[in-house]
């Protein structure tokens, strides 16, 4: 599925994404051994929201980021926006799922005004739009001038002596998880894929820079198997 491109890419996703929307949380708390809601609170440290400020989590599936910044701040007013439905009903029905504003959303054409947002976050979706470059430029035509991009995804590891074990891990462990937890063993190759597949820390960097991001930099978790970016408008 990896070789699939544009509309047809977008359209397994989206399919891909609606059939695992009920153990989605439960296969991340697994797959990451719990780490995944650390990394989750870094992300909204680093979006430095004002108080009653506005987020966008974009690709929000169901929710964990947008519940997360919410948790600390009553008057936040977050956007969930995802393109997947069944992921968002889930986030609904999670506790405080109601305090998001879901949105049905495709990350390529936000539906939303220019300079709107004090912070745009994102969790694993980067690796999954069609056009790295024209989400990152939609990301920051929504945030207000000085407003924070910062997103978490996974990343391609490093050739090192580790390469073997995260590998299995990647290979065997993610989709025999995928096929006992979710029922959806392929699904769980994807990741691994597309993984692969995905753009370098470095070259995701300069993708920000080039639509205008400045201060970009980044932070290798898990080995190096996960990056935390980050960005100023
Ligand atoms: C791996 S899930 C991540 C969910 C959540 N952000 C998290 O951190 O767990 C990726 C989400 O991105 C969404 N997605 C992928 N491509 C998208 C696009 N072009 N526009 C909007 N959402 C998209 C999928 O529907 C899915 O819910």
């Amino acid at each position: 599925m990896t070789h699939l491109s544009g509309a047809e890419r977008a359209r397994y996703v989206q399919g891909m994404f609606g059939r695992i929307a009920g153990c989605y949380d439960l296969m991340n708390r697994l797959m990451t051994g719990g780490q995944d809601v650390r990394w989750r609170r870094y992300v909204i440290d680093r979006a430095q929201l004002p108080p009653g400020g506005r987020l966008l989590d974009l690709g929000t599936g169901t929710g964990d980021l947008a519940l997360e910044a919410l948790s600390r701040d009553d008057a936040l007013r977050a956007v969930g926006g995802d393109f997947t439905v069944a992921m968002m009903r889930v986030g609904q029905r999670r506790p405080n799922g109601h305090r998001v504003r879901w949105a049905a959303t495709d990350a390529l054409n936000l539906p939303f005004p220019a300079d709107h947002f004090d912070a745009v976050t994102s969790g694993y979706l980067m690796r999954n739009v069609v056009d790295v470059r024209r989400a990152w430029a939609e990301q920051y035509r929504v945030l207000k001038p000085g407003g924070r991009v910062v997103c978490l995804d996974t990343t391609p590891p490093a050739r090192n002596l580790l390469r073997p074990f995260i590998n299995f891990h990647l290979h065997v462990v993610i989709p025999t998880l995928g096929r006992l937890i979710a029922g959806a063993s392929d699904a769980y190759t994807y990741l691994p894929d597309s993984t692969e597949g995905f753009l370098t820390a470095e070259a995701l960097a300069e993708r920000m820079r080039s639509v205008g991001f400045r201060e970009v930099g980044f932070q290798r978790l898990m080995f190096g198997t996960m990056a935390l970016h980050w960005g100023v408008k």
